[in-house]
């Protein structure tokens, strides 16, 4: 079995890093984390934010900027090159190494605009591998964006779901397409869970009632 201590793990803070001036992160309703910035402003103090497929930290920032009650936003990137079946335009896309390096460092840059670095903490590992860094039931607000197929999607639900805290929320990206709405409700009827879901634009959502 693939274990990495935590030890071991890639883990970028960026307290020690010099600010860049502050910018402004804007979303629209086909993107990620578009709605989700009423939720966590209604959770309450300390909230821990995690997203899986980070990509150049948009969306990261943006719920940063709008919620003032997230303690610390986990990020998740294995930056590798990777072909997503989940992007609008040409499908599938790929993206080489040479253009997620140039993605990360975006990532980077972002972070330090955001006027909330201090709040923010990269895993820069496969989900599979970042997953150790988690407890079960620690996770108050869980985005998945990494998926980039139906087969990920379909891991990624398993692999979390016990992370978030009962009375947290379960979420994610893209359910416009065919391969991620199916398995989310496949998921949903494997595991007979009732809370409802809501989807606006291209986000899903659910609070997490009980552990599977
Ligand atoms: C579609 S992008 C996410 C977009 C981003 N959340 C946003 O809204 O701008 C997918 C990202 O997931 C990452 N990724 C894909 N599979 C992964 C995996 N299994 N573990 C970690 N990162 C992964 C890719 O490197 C890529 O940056």
């Amino acid at each position: 079995m693939n274990i990495i201590m935590e030890a071991d793990m890639k883990i970028k803070t960026f307290k020690d890093q010099q600010s860049l001036e502050t910018a402004p992160f804007y979303k629209n309703i086909k993107s990620a984390n578009y709605a989700m910035t009423h939720l966590v402003n209604l959770m309450g103090e300390d909230v821990l934010y995690v997203e899986t497929g980070v990509f150049q930290g948009a969306s990261l920032c943006y719920i940063l900027q709008r919620c003032d009650n997230i303690k610390l936003a986990i990020g998740i990137d294995q930056y590798k090159s990777y072909t997503d079946e989940f992007e609008r335009g040409p499908s599938p896309t790929f993206r080489s190494q040479e253009q997620v390096d140039e993605t990360k460092q975006r990532c980077y840059k972002n972070i330090l605009s955001s006027g909330r670095k201090d709040r923010a903490t990269l895993i820069e590992e496969h989900t599979s591998i970042a997953i150790n860094h988690f407890d079960d039931n620690s996770i108050d607000f869980l985005f998945l964006d990494s998926y980039c197929s139906k087969q990920a999607v379909e891991e990624e639900l398993e692999r979390w779901y016990n992370k978030v805290k009962i009375g947290g929320y379960f979420a994610g990206h893209d359910w416009v397409y065919s391969g991620v709405n199916q398995s989310v409700n496949e998921f949903r009827s494997k595991y007979n869970i009732k809370s409802p879901l809501s989807v606006m634009g291209a986000e899903w959502v659910w609070k997490k009632e009980g552990n599977i």
